[in-house]
């Protein structure tokens, strides 16, 4: 039986399955701009008794993204690649920036629409950016960042958003960053956003840990975690397996765990490249088989 308050007129119920039929997202592939990436995601086709595993070709859709790792490891890299490659495809795009003025956030974005070819005409009307720099109050009232994102989201018909990054959003009080990601989580939600929140680790979490993914147990409440990092080969050997001089460091990327859809669990090596566009090369485990 429902609950009627005794106040107001809202009902409180749980509905059958049945009942719900709109509102139900397709899954499907968004392609993230990061070359190598798209195909580590996948889903399965049935027919008759038979299974087949086929590539979602991009980011799940309407999914919220973890980025994580620590710093100079291609966060904010591929941040950039996913707005400016939906962007280049007529999609509009919110780039929540924390850590870096706009003007400096235009300067890299053009940049790297340079060196990936892009037209930046095309792009420039597209990248709506919220500067939480100028606007610092918006760290301190989730609700306000929750009615300025909606807002936009709605006045500019944006599809996709990228939020660089979630960690500066709860500095100084880590104790409620469940509290402010989970409403930013369910801002996403609410508009079918396919997003990626970047978060910082300390280096002083284990490197490749999921666990410390973005400290806090954030990552159990978004849909999916990438982890990036970086490793310097400090031993011959380890410069034999990559095939690079000794001293010098890789980059690697690995889904941690997605609840969309398939995905690879292996670890990737990233190549970041010295234009700035980073690329997933190939699993590590091939190196072993040289
Ligand atoms: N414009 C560029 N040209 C060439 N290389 C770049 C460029 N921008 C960044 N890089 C390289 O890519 C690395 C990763 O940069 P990125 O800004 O994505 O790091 P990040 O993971 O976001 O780090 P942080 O946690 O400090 O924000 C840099 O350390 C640098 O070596
Ligand atoms: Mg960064």
């Amino acid at each position: 039986m429902a609950v009627k308050d005794t106040v107001e007129t809202s009902v409180i119920e749980a509905l059958p399955l049945s009942k719900i039929k709109e509102g139900i997202p397709k899954l499907f592939g968004i392609p993230s701009g990061v070359p190598g990436l798209d195909e580590l995601f996948f889903t399965f086709e049935y027919d008759g008794d038979g299974v087949k595993k086929v590539p979602l070709g991009g980011l799940p859709s309407s999914a919220v993204i973890h980025i994580t790792g620590v710093p100079d490891t291609g966060k904010s890299l591929m941040g950039e690649q996913f707005a400016l490659s939906q962007a280049s495809r007529g999609y509009n795009v919110l780039f929540v920036s924390v850590e870096i003025p706009t003007p400096f956030l235009a300067q890299s974005l053009k940049e790297r629409s340079r060196a990936l070819r892009l037209d930046w005409e095309e792009i420039e009307d597209r990248i709506f950016v919220l500067d939480i720099t100028k606007y610092p109050e918006l760290r301190d009232n989730i609700v306000k960042l929750d009615r300025v994102i909606s807002e936009t989201i709605e006045t500019n018909n944006i599809k996709s958003t990228v939020v660089d990054s979630i960690t500066g959003l709860y500095e100084g009080k880590e104790m409620i960053a469940r509290t402010i990601v989970r409403k930013l989580y369910e801002v996403m939600k609410r508009y079918y956003q396919t997003s990626i929140f970047i978060s910082q680790k300390r280096s002083s979490h284990e490197e490749e840990s999921a666990e410390a993914a973005g400290g806090y147990a954030v990552p159990h409440i978004l849909d999916c975690t990438i982890v990036l990092s970086k490793m310097v080969l400090s031993s011959k050997t380890l410069a034999n397996l990559y095939n690079r001089p000794l001293g010098d460091t890789i980059h690697t990327l690995r889904i941690d765990g997605c609840r969309m859809c398939g995905h690879d669990r292996r670890t990737h090596l990233v190549e970041i490249d010295e234009r700035g566009i980073v690329k997933v090369v190939k699993p590590i485990e091939d190196l072993a088989r040289r």
